[in-house]
């Protein structure tokens, strides 16, 4: 099968991570006859520098043409100074945005080999982590308003947190959905002893919830829910909620499971053209040192290659492949422990290949 792919090599470390990655998809095509087409896409820091803007409309346009887009992370001090308009993050909020990108899933699955690696306690982690955080992500407040202003003499600061039923329905269907698919139970998050919006929120599900009465549905407040995710995280199967508490949450929701080096996301909209990204930062103190850990970004790939391309057999390899390489206990300084083998961002990409291969 013929793919077009656009990849946004991204700042800091992301490069070494997006090599690897490509270098796996590689693999696969050549293990199945595919045949991935290429094309270099700039967002970010890397177009501020080029282009003069984060995201210029005709690298929107081209990745609007892809089949799907692979992104490693953007950002990082040398753009820190910028207005907020300017920004590599604005970049890729206006790619979100370009695209329709308005459900964004996050797993938070622990590998058992990475158990040791958590930073909860033992018997919390044998009850096993294995949720899906569905954040809304074209709307809220990183997408309503935002100023700065003066009033009586000193700087004052408004950020807006927009929501529309439609939006909030879409993003409720894909987390019913995506329940149904797995262990059927929903827990929305949000804040509605004090949030409007949260409120609206509550409305819409309690209407959406009797279409899919086979799915178990709560809601919880997002404090709670912080507390929760490392006090119990075995209850949770799909959370579902708005854009800033799904982006802290599962930042949250990583680490427990060992390294937010390890988790993959994807982005999707109408279309099957969607957006996959790991869900960590661009880690510029640690770039161009071979240190950081391509998984995160192999493994979005894998979720293209399933949920944009259809090929399931093609990401079970690469999944697989993974949890090969932890078997035998190879780590990147982020996931070390004890006893284990330290390999670089290079080793790991040619190791999982190596796995891909047999
Ligand atoms: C993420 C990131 C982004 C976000 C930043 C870089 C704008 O933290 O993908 O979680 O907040 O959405
Ligand atoms: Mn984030």
């Amino acid at each position: 099968m013929k793919k077009k792919i656009g990849v946004i090599w991204g700042d800091g470390s992301s490069p070494e991570i997006v090599r690897e990655a490509i270098a796996v998809l590689d693999t696969i095509a050549n293990k199945y006859g595919h045949e991935f087409e290429y094309t270099k896409i700039l967002m970010g820091g890397e177009a501020i520098d080029v282009m003069g803007e984060p995201l210029p409309q005709s690298q929107l346009d081209l990745c609007r043409a892809q089949d799907s887009v692979l992104l490693g992370a953007i950002g990082g001090p040398k753009w820190e100074g910028l207005p907020g308009e300017k920004r590599p993050e604005k970049g890729l909020l206006a790619l979100r945005a370009g695209m329709g990108l308005y459900a964004n899933n996050r797993p938070a699955k622990i590998w058992p080999q990475l158990a040791d690696a958590s930073p909860l306690k033992k018997e919390i982690v044998d009850q096993g982590i294995d949720f899906l955080i569905v954040r809304e992500l074209i709307g809220g407040a990183y997408f309503g308003e935002h100023k700065q202003f003066e009033q009586n003499g000193e700087l004052c600061a408004i950020d807006t947190m927009p929501y529309s039923e439609h939006e909030i329905e879409r993003i409720g269907r894909i987390g019913f959905e995506t329940a149904r698919k797995r262990r059927k139970k929903l827990c929305m998050v949000d804040k509605h002893n004090v949030l409007e919006t949260s409120r609206l929120w509550v409305k819409v599900f309690d209407r959406l919830k009797e279409d899919y009465p086979d799915v178990e549905y709560s809601t919880m407040f997002v404090d709670n829910c912080a507390m929760q995710i490392c006090k119990n995280p075995a209850q949770f199967d799909v959370i579902v909620t708005e854009n800033l508490f799904g982006d802290i949450l599962s930042d949250e929701a990583s680490e427990i499971t060992g390294s937010i080096g390890m988790i993959p996301s994807s982005s999707l909209g109408k279309t099957t053209n969607g957006l996959y990204e790991p869900i960590h930062g661009s880690a510029p103190d640690i770039a161009g040192k071979n240190i950081v850990n391509p998984i995160a970004c192999i493994l979005s790939a894998a979720m293209m290659l399933r949920y944009s391309f259809d090929m399931a057999r093609e990401a079970d390899d690469i999944e697989k492949a993974v949890g090969a390489v932890l078997d035998q206990g190879l780590r990147t300084a982020d996931m070390m422990s004890e006893g284990m083998i330290p390999v670089g961002t290079k080793e790991m990409g040619a190791a999982i290949r190596a796995n891909i291969e047999v």
